[in-house]
């Protein structure tokens, strides 16, 4: 089902392709220049988004053994994921349970049990209270009901997903709405990271913006990605996850086989996946994925998280590779993240921090949404009806 969808978008792309076409939407859109400053809806898109659904905190390749951890800390929550010795993953706030000390410093590693460093009360890989220090002084407590706050998680597809609020009744493979088996096709489980690096950004939606959007790449990209770069774009939606692809003829779509022969006329069902998956795979609210090939079969995720104001954000790159590189391959993965990080620091987090100041001056009343930024329209309209659906009512809207 998932690659007769990749051929349906491969075929509807090469006709737009022949044609100099594009999926265009109906309207212009405006949205209020408010909505990327105002403190109290960046609070409550903080609150009603980002502490209500689940969110991409890890990659299987991240901490792929029994035993390897994960913390991090999340809008300000605290968090471990934890794959205990059966490899099942499990996500808990990282807490202790007598006074709310952090178990660990956020970064990974690989551990059975923890010991609470504040006064040294102990939990297994499954988040369970194991021991109490000096028990028989401190008093009864029943064990069993003061294990660490459990988070709903799910691992699927290479992706570990973590809801930060423990009584959601967001049930996560449904939030997925089906896009979970398109990101199969990236076959990620056996994927390793090579490499991870944070940049500072600006406003979250001002970042993520940008990952929907083709319409600036060969201008504000043009020293890097060239000039030539398509700034049309294609959008396919599944629940409020997109993917964004030029139909642009793309160099290697052409001579696919390094054979000297054009196969773009082959039927789009023997073009190789690579081709196929081409193009920005987001996954709402804060995730891009995009494919690359510096040092083998690679892809970049960017996990987007919003800062500590509302002018801040953070984000963390993934460069994950399909084989373990050698030493040359090593160093062209390298060149290619390098690259990767000043076109995003640089050109688009730069732009970005430079035009949300014009925006916070009050004196821009909205800004505008083409008709062909359908990406950017769907993601600002999924932002607002989930902050304006109450907890109740939000398992019904995916
Ligand atoms: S806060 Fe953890 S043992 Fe006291």
């Amino acid at each position: 089902m998932s690659k007769e969808k990749l051929f349906e978008m491969a075929r509807i792309n090469k006709d737009h392709a022949e044609k100099g076409t594009m999926t265009l939407v109906d309207d212009v859109v405006k949205i209020p220049a408010e909505n990327y400053y105002n403190p109290e809806r960046w609070k409550k898109e903080v609150d009603l988004i980002f502490k209500r659904l689940p969110l991409v905190l890890s990659v299987t390749g991240e901490i792929p053994n029994p035993g390897d951890y994960k913390a991090m800390e999340v809008v300000g929550v605290p968090v471990i994921i934890l794959r205990n010795k059966k490899g099942k993953i499990s996500a808990f706030l990282n807490a202790c349970r007598h006074r709310g000390a952090a178990l660990v410093e956020p970064g990974t590693g690989n551990q059975r049990r923890f010991s609470c460093p504040y006064h040294g009360w102990t939990y297994n890989d499954e988040g369970t209270l194991m021991g109490v220090a000096s028990a028989h002084e401190f008093g009864e407590i029943d064990k069993s009901c003061n294990g660490l706050i459990s988070l709903p998680s799910l691992e699927k597809e290479g992706i570990i997903w973590v809801t930060l609020d423990p009584k959601s009744n967001l049930n996560i493979q449904d939030y997925l709405s089906g896009y979970d088996k398109m990101l199969s096709l990236f076959g990620l489980e056996n994927w390793h990271v090579f490499e991870t690096r944070s940049v500072n950004g600006p406003n979250w939606k001002v970042a993520y913006d940008g990952y929907l959007d083709l319409y600036h790449l060969p201008v504000l990209h043009k020293d890097t990605f060239g000039d030539s770069f398509s700034n049309q774009a294609n959008y396919y939606e599944w629940g409020p996850h997109q993917r964004a692809i030029s139909p642009y003829r793309l160099p290697e779509q052409n001579d696919f086989n390094n054979d000297g022969k054009d196969h773009y006329e082959n039927s789009v069902e023997e073009w190789p996946l690579d081709v196929l998956m081409a193009g920005v795979w987001t996954i709402f609210p804060h995730v891009s994925i995009a494919s690359f090939n510096g040092g083998g079969r690679s892809i970049m995720l960017s996990q987007l998280l919003p800062g500590d104001r509302p002018e801040e954000s953070v984000t963390n790159q993934f460069y994950l590779m399909e084989k373990e590189p050698n030493e040359k391959q090593a160093e062209e993965a390298h060149k290619q993240f390098d690259l990767l990080k000043y076109v995003v620091e640089t050109e688009d987090y730069g732009t970005g921090l430079r035009l949300q100041k014009g925006l916070k001056t009050g004196l821009i009343d909205h800004v505008m949404f083409g008709r062909n930024e359908g990406g950017g329209q769907v993601f600002h309209k999924w932002v607002d009806k989930i902050i304006n659906t109450e907890d109740s009512k939000l398992p019904s809207l995916f």
